[in-house]
């Protein structure tokens, strides 16, 4: 059964702005304890679904469709950086992402409520459970520890550049399909929901 979750895509500048951060930011980390995450998958999950079997796969896709449907393009920006779960045993590096306008850790207004509804589709339409969701967070994974992981200093990450002060519009959910190979996964976008909902901001800011 195919593994799924959806997520917003990066546009490529933002993945290029990226590319050029992390390359130094990945000096205050030791390469022998982390892997990194190649730049095609870099994404910002919204929901993660686990192994989906086909016929809920299509109920799943309608109840995202409805979600984008309703919601509207977020503008968005990369923030700083950080670990899950914590410093003190960091197993995922991730650079943050706000939504303009909205500057809160689990996400700004609207990218939460798009968060929320792609979760409530995976609960409405899987008939098993899946673990409980943690709570939002939007960030790209950058990079995964390959082990067990020892506890970081906050300092790491003041060796770290400047985070890029760049902005994008989040403007399509995607439902990808993870698919877990020997050289690492590889995530295919199996269908694109477009943000049709009627944006309140001036689009150009
Ligand atoms: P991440 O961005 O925080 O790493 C595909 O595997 C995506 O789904 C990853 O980007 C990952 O989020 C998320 N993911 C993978 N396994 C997960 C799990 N067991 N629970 C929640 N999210 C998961």
């Amino acid at each position: 059964m195919p593994r799924l979750f959806a997520a917003l895509p990066l546009p490529d500048e933002v993945v290029d702005e990226i590319a050029a951060w992390h390359a130094g930011a990945s000096l205050a980390l030791s390469a022998a304890d982390w892997r990194e995450v190649r730049r095609e998958n870099w994404h910002l999950t919204l929901a993660f679904y686990g192994e989906v079997a086909g016929s809920e796969a299509d109920d799943l896709a309608e109840a995202l469709e409805g979600c984008a449907s309703e919601a509207a393009p977020v503008r968005l920006r990369l923030a700083a950086p950080g670990v899950f779960p914590s410093l003190a045993r960091p197993r995922v590096f991730w650079l943050g992402v706000e939504e303009v306008g909205n500057e809160e850790p689990r996400g700004g207004r609207a990218l939460a409520a798009l968060a929320r509804c792609c979760r409530r589709a995976g609960r409405a339409t899987l008939r098993k459970r899946s673990a409980k969701d943690t709570p939002f967070r939007a960030h790209v994974t950058l990079a995964r520890n390959r082990g067990f992981p020892v506890p970081m200093p906050a300092s790491a990450f003041a060796g770290m550049p400047a985070v890029p002060d760049i902005a994008w519009w989040a403007e399509e959910v995607v439902l990808f399909r993870s698919e877990l190979r020997p050289e690492g996964a590889r995530y295919r976008a199996l269908e694109r929901f477009p943000l049709k909902g009627p944006v309140k901001t001036d689009k150009e800011s």
